[in-house]
């Protein structure tokens, strides 16, 4: 592997590898400056700088450089109180009571094994190069680690921060950011994802704003309102072509991604942890560590930057015994019957999977002791002697016998007010004194950053787990919180409540990992209220809407793609009409639009399956056989109209390439489209399945596919010539030969 990091005498860093570079330096003053973030430079050491020292008529803290100022400084981790009014990336109050900081270079250091962070999830090294920058504030007694990671094989840089306070006194962190960036003034475009429960990830593009842009979540999870994912985007960048910069966090709790253009347009970029309500008391010779950041970058528009996501997420964050492992197609309880579970419908529902060819039953809400609805149980890990009176072991067991993987359902963070959990350990919950905790959903925020209640949560999962025949795990969180404080902290402590409930839950989910490393778990909060790369670091997949009404969760996959890969995403055919938004659509739309989702299934009550047997089994079949291919494959959002979706898959041998169409609302007389196909072999024979038609790889990316006017599948028109109304869709199968 040749150097992926470099750094000259007069101390300019270098990361770079095929993907892009990424340089910094030290000022003469000792300041870290940003050089360059962008497409692969041959010779990066000698990259011209972006900054000029000219007089700005600004403060300047150095007699001897009157035209130097930090007000324009591009700061690779900008301090506050000393002529730079921008928002800072490190921030607080130090002993003295006062909030200037000063941090300059004192040492660097290059290790190849990259550094783990303490208590938090991170990408994994390998074919990676850390470069750690050590900067002092001399004064305060303030030393921060930066650590700057770099792959060989991949788009992306990781970041974080590792404060440590060397001196006598507290320091209290208000701002602990993961790291900056900073773009020269130029026109870019910010691209973030919004939303709420089921609808998430919507996608939102606008021009980079004087003054400053802020996603953050104040929720206690990273939230389906701003996902924690910011890019950059240069101005009219498109599908293909354009430089676009990624930014986003392994983090999973109240995070802050800013965007400020500063008053000579320079742009600064922040990612951390949220500062509104945090605060943490750095005591004398304690550590505090900053969540890890990441960036993709790509010179190929906003399809070439979710390739660098996609494969970096892929090999590097998502656990890796689940890399290759095909998921099982199966059927989920939750949309068939509710809270309405009993072992008798179990086992009917696992005996009707297993005929049409379903491969694994998922016990969702509802199985333990006393819930019968939202309003009660959370927190009594049991099953429910009255409804499932053989227990969990011996259904899983039964399930088994059936020829059918088993499943199950936990919101392990939270307890009902109705529980015997509760009962016991009322201080259990985050609240603080003499208020009244609010409900969400009527259920109470366990608090995570107390050890006994990990260690309650450990034993009553591990009870379940051990008997040996759980497959998956549906790891669900489905409130916000409220009143975050902790009856475990002091005073002067609480604010440090949020980010310590972080640390507890990953600890949990690691020990739990740990210990049942074939347990496939699938992270859900109320579908996507958190999803992020910190969950799914400890989970191969995520569910990432409860949205199942197919053209409603169209928006969510193609907004979710832009970051994360089909491999962690699942999808089912839900009922009709839905029971989100009362669509009524076919079982080939409901099917398709999850078609490239790596988890496929089913949550229908047995008579919507009755009603469909043949249809759906033969979707499973298809879902079964190529489950394989929905892994490690190349996702392209072709087309994204109000009218149209066209995406494309190609899997990762290329032997294959997916089309799937979905055409929303009906019209007669429709002009016919093309599908202009990407990432084909230009001189290689496509085989269209369906009527045996050859393709040129060519053809198909120049000339185009014509497009059919598709069907919903409901009535017995020739599919690809007769429209025959809303919501349909066509699945093509393209076989190099
Ligand atoms: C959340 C999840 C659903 C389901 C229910 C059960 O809403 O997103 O998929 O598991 O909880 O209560």
């Amino acid at each position: 592997m040749t150097s992926l990091t470099s750094v000259s005498d007069d101390l300019t860093f270098a990361l770079s590898n095929r993907h892009f570079s990424y340089v910094f330096g030290v000022t003469p003053e000792g300041h870290l400056e940003n050089i360059y973030y962008g497409g692969a430079l041959s010779d990066p050491l000698n990259a011209p700088l972006h900054y000029r020292r000219i007089t700005r008529h600004a403060a300047t803290i150095f007699e001897d450089s009157p035209n130097y100022s930090l007000s324009d400084m591009p700061q690779d981790y900008p301090s506050s109180g000393r002529s730079d009014y921008r928002y800072p990336a490190v921030g607080g109050v130090n002993a003295d009571g006062n909030s200037v900081f000063s941090l300059a270079y004192v040492s660097h250091r290059t290790v190849l094994e990259k550094p783990a962070l303490p208590d938090l999830p991170s990408a994994r090294g390998g074919g990676s190069e850390s470069l750690i920058v050590t900067l002092e504030d001399a004064l305060q007694k303030l030393r921060v680690e930066l650590i700057y990671t770099i792959w060989e094989d991949y788009g992306v840089i990781a970041r974080s921060a590792q404060f440590e306070n060397f001196g006598e006194g507290d320091i209290q962190l208000h701002q602990a950011f993961s790291t900056a960036l900073v773009f020269p003034a130029d026109a870019y475009d910010i691209q973030h994802f919004h939303g709420t429960w089921s609808r998430e990830f919507n996608e939102e593009r606008i021009a980079v704003p004087q003054g400053r842009f802020v996603v953050e979540s104040a929720r206690g999870t990273s939230s389906a309102a701003h996902s924690p994912y910011v890019a950059l985007l240069q101005k009219g960048a498109s599908e293909t072509q354009g430089r676009c910069y990624g930014t986003t966090l392994v983090y999973s709790g109240n995070f802050s991604i800013q965007v400020e253009t500063g008053e000579f347009g320079n742009i600064r970029l922040l990612a951390g942890i949220n500062p509104t309500n945090f605060r943490w008391l750095l005591k004398a010779g304690t550590r505090f560590s900053t969540p890890e950041a990441l960036h993709g970058f790509s010179d190929k528009g906003l399809g070439g930057l979710s390739a660098r996501w996609h494969d970096f997420i892929r090999d590097k964050l998502s656990p890796a015994r689940f890399k290759d492992r095909p998921r099982p197609t199966y059927i989920n309880t939750w949309e068939a019957a509710y809270f309405d579970v009993t072992e008798e419908k179990v086992l009917a529902l696992a005996e009707k999977a297993a005929a049409i060819g379903i491969e694994m039953l998922v016990l969702d809400d509802g199985w333990f002791e006393g819930r019968k609805d939202d309003q009660s149980a959370l927190g009594d890990w049991r099953a429910d002697r009255v409804r499932f009176p053989s227990g969990i072991p011996a259904l899983a067991a039964k399930v088994k016998a059936k020829g059918l993987k088993f499943g199950i359902w936990f919101e392990p963070e939270m307890v009902s007010p109705n529980s015997q959990l509760f009962k016991a350990h009322p201080n259990w919950i985050l609240h603080v004194p003499g208020r009244k905790p609010s409900l969400g959903r009527n259920q109470l925020t366990l608090d995570l950053s107390r050890t006994e209640v990990q260690d309650y949560l450990f034993t009553a999962l591990d009870d379940i787990l051990s008997c040996g025949d759980i497959d998956y795990v549906k790891w669900d969180m489905n409130r916000n919180m409220t009143e975050v404080g902790s009856g475990a902290l002091p005073p002067n402590q609480q604010l440090e409540t949020a980010h310590r409930y972080m640390l507890g839950l990953y600890k949990l989910l690691g020990r739990l990992t740990d210990k049942y490393p074939e347990v496939l778990f699938e992270n859900c909060a109320s579908g996507g209220n958190r999803f992020d790369l910190g969950m799914l670091s400890f989970m191969a997949q995520g569910w990432v809407s409860d949205m199942c009404d197919p053209i409603g969760r169209l928006p969510i996959i193609g907004g979710a793609s832009y970051l994360f890969p089909m491999d962690v995403l699942a999808a089912y055919i839900g009922p009709s009409p839905n029971h989100q938004n009362g669509r009524i659509s076919s079982i080939r739309t409901r099917f398709n639009a999850g078609a490239f989702c790596a988890a496929r299934g089913v949550s229908l009550s047995e008579a919507e399956i009755d009603a469909h047997a043949a249809e759906i089994r033969d979707y499973m079949a298809f879902a079964k056989e190529t489950a394989g291919d929905m892994l490690g494959g190349r996702f392209y959002r072709l087309k994204t109209t109000e009218t149209e979706t066209l995406w494309q898959y190609v899997t990762a041998d290329e032997a294959t390439v997916y089309l799937a169409y979905f055409h929303i609302l009906s019209a007669p007389n429709l002009p016919f489209r093309r599908a202009y196909f990407t990432g084909l072999d230009p001189l290689a024979d496509y085989k269209l399945e369906e009527d045996g038609e050859i393709y040129r790889g060519d053809a198909l990316m120049q000339s185009g596919l014509p497009l059919p006017q598709v069907s919903t599948g409901q009535s017995s028109s020739k599919i690809r010539y007769m429209p025959d109304g809303d919501f349909s869709s066509h699945l093509f199968v393209f076989r190099k030969t």
